[in-house]
């Protein structure tokens, strides 16, 4: 190869997009996080798809196949963001899940009620943390995360509408 071809700068210490070295790395520890509990959740809208029994079947198997569908697409956008500011995506499931907000746990015998209600509160977790990195995103000009946040923050709002929609008595 030509020795006057110029490497293209790969680490995040050479990236000069105007957006500060140290405040690259938090904005990607709190899309880390973002990421954390979007595949929790993916997991866990993906488990009560599966297993939700009882007349609300169907409309809590078609919207929670519409979230998982939703959370799988996010999931990319995140890790992909982190990569672009010059920083390495999860490597380990394990370590990754460590970080998330929502929990993943046995939830067996739970009725069609309870998984609407469960996945509802994951939601406002994850509403409250994505409003936070959005706004940590936004206070350091990273405006491509923030708007990416603030994408995330209109889709899990939504869904807490529509979940408690599906229960709702009144
Ligand atoms: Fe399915």
């Amino acid at each position: 190869m030509a020795s006057n071809v110029k490497k293209l700068p790969a680490k995040s210490d050479e990236l000069d997009t105007g957006i500060d070295k140290k405040d690259r790395g938090s904005v990607a520890r709190d899309l880390i996080e973002v990421l954390a509990d979007t595949y929790t959740l993916l997991f866990k809208s993906h488990v009560y798809h599966w297993n939700v029994v009882g007349p609300l079947f169907v409309p809590i198997h078609e919207l929670t196949e519409t979230h998982y569908k939703d959370l799988f697409a996010a999931a990319d956008v995140i890790a992909e963001r982190i990569r672009s500011l010059g920083h390495p995506a999860p490597l380990s499931f394990a370590g990754l899940l460590s970080k998330a907000v929502v929990e993943e746990e046995d939830e067996s015998g739970l009725s069609a009620e309870e998984m609407v209600q469960s996945l509802a509160n994951d939601h406002e977790k994850m509403v409250k943390r994505l409003r936070q990195a959005a706004i940590d995103a936004d206070e350091v000009d990273d405006l491509v995360t923030a708007d990416l946040l603030t994408e995330r923050l209109a889709f899990h709002e939504k869904a807490i509408w529509m979940l408690r929609a599906i229960v709702a008595l009144d």
